[in-house]
């Protein structure tokens, strides 16, 4: 949410600033903006309504030049898209980005006014940028900072420069990720160092409540207490071509035909012979993994849809009871903690602030342990918990998630042989099951023509209902997700046995039913399903096993589907489904790698 990138350097930094932009866009594309501090140490800033490219489009008629400025790309909050509410905001000398929420900035703007403070902005930001300005004095700009962040409740991370300084930059880190590049006599700030790789391969990233002061040749890092502290700089193998389209026309289609290979990392020197290498979840995994009686899962969007598939997963062939809770809805009620529960956090990012917020209440209660799974290696999940395991699936930068949930799958499905073999049983049948899933992800990705085909008799729909059964409703519930984020089509899944407690009562010629058929114990009961909504009048799409004897007509289009492990079911049917709302959200014309209203990486609440 909200994407920050700064520098300072001895050159123009004004293009290194819109190439980080134009890499942070997927964190929000309402509007975008920057500010230098020119030749003549004066704050000269732009800001464009829309994305990162109307900003640059803007440079060219009004070229920009600096050696220390700050950039932002913005997911709205507080205040409609618009220029006026663009980052940076600027009080006097001051001007500052910001990615966060300020919760008491009601109470700040009304204090601030008093004091004569005019706002131009419906947005907490500019709370920050006037009260910084309030307590700067005798030109000490950390003291400024440091006193102004002590009043600010919620969660940010804030980039700060000042015209009295034309080669400084202050970040401030407090509950939003910031990280650190380091260049030859230059220093930048980001919210993912992604946006970096262009310029740096070298990073620091901060520690909860930390401050960092940039000049061009030193970089000083305070801890929460103000004491001044060193943090390991670490350098990044991932290279720049990761985070690009290559050959593909959107971001999302590379990422789902990516999956194959992303899967086989998840499991890279995870299996060895047929069993899962325990110390792969942390060097604690071993003791505590043997006291695992139930497992409770938190997490957010497409990561919780991968928690609902691991329960059945967990339940049937690991025998360990298992809840899943969406994080927003955990974080704020009382729960009752069973003995011996191993908390478990699913998440792309690292960084959703709900499922942060899970974790650290979970901490302070009586779990036996903390576990994540998560895409990024330094996020805050991974920082906070006390096991994890990487999926390891690179950069996801299409906003709909893809690979990080096939690689999520993966991952807890290696989990689920984990604590099978822990507990005393035969994980054969799940290590095969694991090992043959790049390759049934490589035979199904050739449907990818049919399913094109398919999306062509689709795309006039505005409703649609997906079922699925067993471990395939939180697959039907994923698709139905997939489907609405890119192409606006309202879907909603159910478990096809609920079909005729309510829902069939929508269905009629305007209303498909999308239905994942794989040839498993329930396809008989499920085949009952398609044919009540046959008798029905309704249109039908199946995603259906080559072998089950179900044939084309006018009103049902079928996409056969090669015979797949049932234990990998979920993993594999989920592909076709993503291809398909991919294919609808294309022939609509939509944005499918930056669809409305959404961003990736949700660091507020
Ligand atoms: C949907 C999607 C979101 C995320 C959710 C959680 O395609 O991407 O629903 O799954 O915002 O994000 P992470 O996994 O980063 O915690």
């Amino acid at each position: 949410m909200c994407g920050i990138i700064g520098a300072v350097a001895n050159r123009n930094i004004v293009p290194i600033l819109v190439d980080g932009l134009k890499r942070l866009e997927y964190r929000g594309y309402d509007s975008a903006g920057l500010v230098v501090i020119d030749q003549h140490d004066q704050l000269q800033r732009l800001r464009r309504m829309g994305k990162v490219q109307e900003l640059a489009d803007g440079l060219v008629a009004t070229p920009l030049n600096g050696h220390t400025g700050i950039a932002h790309t913005r997911w709205a909050t507080h205040g409609a898209p618009s220029e006026r509410n663009a980052h940076p905001h600027i009080s006097g000398d001051l001007a500052i980005v910001h990615n966060g929420i300020i919760e008491n900035y009601v109470a700040l703007r009304s204090q601030l006014q008093t004091k004569g403070y005019e706002f131009t902005s419906d947005t907490d930001t500019e709370v920050i940028v006037h009260l910084i300005h309030s307590y700067w004095k005798n030109n000490d700009l950390l003291a400024a900072v440091q006193g102004a962040i002590k009043e600010l409740q919620g969660a940010f991370a804030l980039a700060i420069i000042v015209k009295h300084y034309p080669q400084r930059i202050i970040g401030v880190r407090q509950g939003s990720p910031l990280i650190i590049g380091i260049g030859k006599n230059e220093h930048f700030l980001t919210s993912d160092h992604l946006a970096l790789l262009s310029v740096t391969q070298q990073f620091i990233f901060l520690e909860e409540g930390d401050l960092v002061d940039l000049t061009p040749e030193k970089l000083m890092i305070y801890d929460c207490d103000g004491k001044k502290i060193m943090r390991p700089i670490k350098t990044s193998d991932l290279a720049q071509e990761q985070a690009t389209k290559g050959d593909y026309q959107h971001f999302m289609l590379k990422e789902i035909f990516e999956q194959a290979v992303a899967s086989a990392q998840t499991l890279e020197g995870r299996l060895a012979g047929n069993h899962v290498l325990i110390s792969a979840f942390g060097t604690k995994a071993e003791v505590l993994f043997p006291k695992i009686k139930h497992v409770q899962i938190v997490a957010c969007g497409t990561s919780y849809h991968a928690g609902l598939v691991a329960r059945y997963w967990l339940e049937q062939y690991a025998q360990i009871s298992c809840q899943v809770e969406i994080a927003s809805e955990f974080r704020y009620r009382d729960n009752v903690v069973q003995p011996d529960t191993l908390f478990l956090t699913l998440s792309q990012s690292g960084e959703t602030a709900d499922t942060l917020a899970a974790l650290r209440k979970a901490k302070e209660q009586n779990y036996l342990s903390t576990l994540t799974i998560c895409n990024k290696p330094e996020s805050s999940l991974i920082r906070e918990s006390e096991l994890s395991l990487l999926t390891r699936a690179g950069p996801e930068m299409g906003v709909a998630s893809t690979k990080a949930f096939t690689t999520q799958l993966t991952a807890l499905l290696l989990f689920t042989a984990c604590l099978a073999q822990v507990h005393g049983q035969d994980a054969t049948t799940l290590i095969t099951a694991l090992r043959a899933i790049p390759e049934q992800i490589k035979t199904v990705l050739q449907l990818d023509p049919d399913i094109k085909k398919m999306a062509t008799h689709f795309s006039r729909f505005r409703d649609t209902l997906f079922l699925g059964r067993g471990v395939e409703y939180p697959i039907a519930l994923e698709a139905a997700l997939k489907l609405k984020e890119i192409s606006y089509i309202h879907a909603e899944a159910y478990p096809a046995g609920e079909l005729k407690h309510g829902p069939l009562a929508l269905v009629d010629e305007n209303m498909p039913v999308i239905v994942i058929v794989p040839n498993d114990h329930l396809v008989e009961k499920l085949l009952s399903n398609v044919q009540e909504v046959n008798a029905r009048g309704g249109r039908l799409f199946l995603f259906a096993d080559q072998s089950i004897n179900v044939v084309a007509e006018k009103n049902i289009h079928i996409i056969k589907v090669p015979t797949v492990n049932a234990i990998i079911a979920p993993i594999i049917y989920n592909i076709p489904l993503q291809l398909f709302a991919y294919h609808v959200a294309v022939l609509l014309g939509n944005d499918v790698d930056q669809p409305r209203n959404l961003a990736k990486s949700v660091t507020v609440e």
